[in-house]
């Protein structure tokens, strides 16, 4: 039984061809060509017990169109909220025999658990700080759709990479991969790299974006920091948001990511989300949806 959750316990093998029938589908969505087919008499269960625009409407969307039928759990009208704990309510759902079950839950390995209760492919929605591995497989597919193959590649992740899923995910992924990695914080939102051997950090966008071919901004992470920690936003912006002018510091043809949501004028200023040629962020939050699909039939096919 296949299970997606995270990029250290997926092989090159797969990654690729995940990545190669998002190619696929992305396709078959634009010819209006259906793939109702693929998953057609399965029922899949998203359970999300944090909140989620994204990820929660491509998994279901990529559903539908797969052929799948899909029950969206709500955490705040479910039986969690009278006192159940999270594996009674996992033992429950078990009981129902889902054919997959996608899991957003804010638990260090949460994903982990589900797993070990359930007799159906589990796909980690995000976890804690520690993975987001649909995330990345997408962030993935768009970089190379800009930039063909990325080995040898760098990617600039900056900001608040201290609390974020989305980079610890990316940071696996871009290894297994051949591409470099600059990551660029504060002091304060700045992890340990050092077993990463294709990590560079940095402290500064002025000294992190030179000889970058890709620059992925992240959100302040708020809900995972203590309030002392929270920063002021006009002083964030100030010192750390993604400008036009600190884009300029990157290769002449690079191009701007952000996994959502975005905090605009916090963490990267209007005018670079909204650059038509620059900003590949809407382009990125649609190929959640061929990448999902791609994952669906790769883990229940
Ligand atoms: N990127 C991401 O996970 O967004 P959502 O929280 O909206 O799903």
């Amino acid at each position: 039984m296949k299970h997606l959750l995270d990029i250290q316990s997926i092989e090159v093998g797969d990654i690729h061809q995940i990545l190669s029938r998002a190619k696929d589908f992305k396709d078959a969505l634009a010819s209006g060509r259906s793939c109702e087919d693929i998953l057609s008499g399965k029922v899949i269960i998203n359970m999300f017990f944090e909140n989620s625009t994204r990820t929660l409407t491509s998994f279901q969307m990529a559903a539908y169109r797969l052929g799948a039928q899909v029950i969206n759990w709500q955490v705040s009208s479910s039986s969690t909220k009278k006192g159940e704990t999270f594996s009674d309510t996992m033992e429950c759902v078990a009981g129902y025999h889902p054919d997959a079950i996608v899991v957003r839950h804010e638990e260090f390995k949460a994903p982990y658990t589900v797993k070990k209760i359930v007799d159906c492919p589990v796909i980690n929605a995000g976890d804690s700080w520690r993975a987001h591995p649909s995330q990345a497989l997408l962030d993935v597919f768009t970089m190379q759709e800009n930039l063909g193959d990325i080995a040898g590649k760098t990617i600039a992740i900056c900001g608040d990479v201290a609390h974020s899923r989305v980079a610890s995910s990316n940071v696996e992924i871009l290894g297994k991969l051949g591409a470099r990695v600059h990551i660029v914080a504060p002091d304060s939102l700045l992890p340990n790299m050092s077993k990463h051997t294709h990590v560079e950090t940095f402290n500064s966008l002025e000294d992190g974006l030179v000889g970058c071919d890709v620059v992925m901004m992240l959100r302040n992470q708020k809900e995972r920091m203590e309030a002392a920690d929270v920063p002021d936003d006009v002083e964030y912006f100030h010192a750390f948001g993604l400008t036009q002018e600190r884009l300029a510091r990157a290769n002449e043809d690079a191009f701007v990511m952000h996994p959502g949501p975005m905090n605009r004028n916090v963490e990267i200023a209007d005018d670079v989300v909204d650059d038509p040629v620059k900003s590949k962020i809407f382009e990125q939050m649609a190929n959640g949806l061929p990448v999902r699909m791609a994952i669906f039939e790769w883990a229940l096919k």
